[in-house]
């Protein structure tokens, strides 16, 4: 039996499979009357909305972008649940971004040749730098917070933990500790007042090399990291040494290099703005277009799908065994599972660098 989001002003959604979920919401595909299809973000009452759910949507309205995820509507309703009875929610009704997340595509697809990862490098850019013009940060940049829309465009989502670049009291510093560890930057990690532009082109440094790669450049952007202490030394040499030693080959061109140690810099002073890295070298290389990547996009989608498909297959078969009512299993799981992801984690992890590069250069600039 079909189950309905209802507006307190009329709205009326049919709730399908949820598309992924987070601490505190539920993000479920969603059909209007006229067949029109939805994600919606749905958010208990009794958490308190304000707080979580307005930076998102103040976001949100400001920004229309190509490359932003768009905002439909949002208001209070009643989510009809067949089993636990009718329930209270606050909802934003999204752009449903059929693709799926950029995470998936890299993590089960491989990694990205460098012309591709130039058209979503462009595609992230510009929609950060048009957020940044607008007075907005992201502050939780990651692969899992990027969508894809149907034509495998890039559509930046998740701004839960957005904020005014100019802080909250307008001073121009922003002071709360929050992201996500391995894409924060070293002032956050740090505990130290930060501009939220900064942030986000550190965070935006390290997908590009995630797409590049498959896998992390370090596990944090912090002092006791002994890759990104490299960096921090001015040692990009023995960084992209030992990189290259792990991948097997040298992926990485001189302008990609350049480009990324401009964006990791330590110090955010030093580090590029979101312009300056779009009027980098590196963007002049070839660029593969959306037309150009589609049977590959297609290929990575079949694998992504059959994955999930698997996970909700694991699940159900689990479930049964449990010997649980069939009616039960039917609210499908996604990629999203925590034990998949740990599992790809670890497996990007494996980075292996040798002892002495990493000592005798970290000591050389502990102190920096
Ligand atoms: N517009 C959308 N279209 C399709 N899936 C979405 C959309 N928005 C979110 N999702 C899915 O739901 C997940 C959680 O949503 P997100 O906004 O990131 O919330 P959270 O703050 O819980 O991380 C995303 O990682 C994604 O898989
Ligand atoms: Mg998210």
């Amino acid at each position: 039996m079909p189950t309905y989001l209802k507006g307190e002003k009329g709205a009326r959604y049919q709730l399908g499979r949820t598309l992924g979920s987070g601490v505190s919401c539920k993000v479920k595909l969603a059909k209007d009357d006229n067949n029109n299809r939805f994600a919606v973000k749905i958010m208990s009452k009794d958490i308190d909305f304000a707080e979580l759910m307005s930076a998102e949507l103040e976001t949100l309205r400001q920004c229309a972008h190509d490359n932003v995820i768009g905002l439909v509507e949002s208001g209070k309703g009643t989510q009809e649940n067949s089993k636990k009875g009718d329930k209270s929610v606050h909802y934003i009704v999204l752009e449903l971004a059929q693709g799926g997340e950029l995470f998936d595509f890299i993590a089960l697809g491989g990694r990205f040749p460098e012309p591709v990862t130039r058209l979503y490098a462009k595609q992230l850019c510009q929609a950060l730098s048009y957020m940044h013009k607008k007075g907005v940060c992201h502050r939780d940049l990651k692969p899992e917070n990027l969508m894809l829309d149907a034509n495998y465009n890039l559509k930046v989502a998740d701004f839960g933990f957005a904020a005014p670049t100019v802080g909250r009291d307008g001073k121009g510093k922003l002071t709360t500790q929050l992201g996500t560890a391995s894409y924060m930057a070293p002032e956050i990690h740090l505990g130290k007042p930060y501009e939220g532009p900064a942030v986000d082109v550190l965070a935006t440094g390290i997908i590009l090399f995630v797409m590049m790669t498959q896998r992390p450049p370090f596990s944090q952007a912090s002092h006791d990291d002994p890759h990104y202490r490299l960096l921090i030394g001015k040692r990009g040499d023995l960084f992209w040494s030992a990189h290259e030693e792990a991948e097997g080959e040298d992926i990485y061109s001189k302008e990609f290099k350049s480009l990324f140690e401009g964006m990791l810099a330590f110090n955010p002073k030093e580090r590029l703005t979101m312009d300056q890295v779009l009027a980098h070298p590196w963007f002049s290389g070839p660029t593969k277009t959306l037309s150009d990547i589609k049977a590959d996009f297609d290929q990575r989608k079949t694998v992504v799908d059959q994955e999930a498909h698997n996970a909700r297959e694991e699940k159900r078969a689990a479930r049964a065994q449990r010997g649980e009512a069939k009616g039960k299993v039917r609210r499908g799981i996604k990629l999203g599972d925590p034990a998949v992801r740990a599992q790809l984690r670890e497996q990007w992890g494996l980075l292996e660098v040798k002892d002495f590069d990493i000592r005798s250069a970290t000591q050389f600039f502990s102190s920096a």
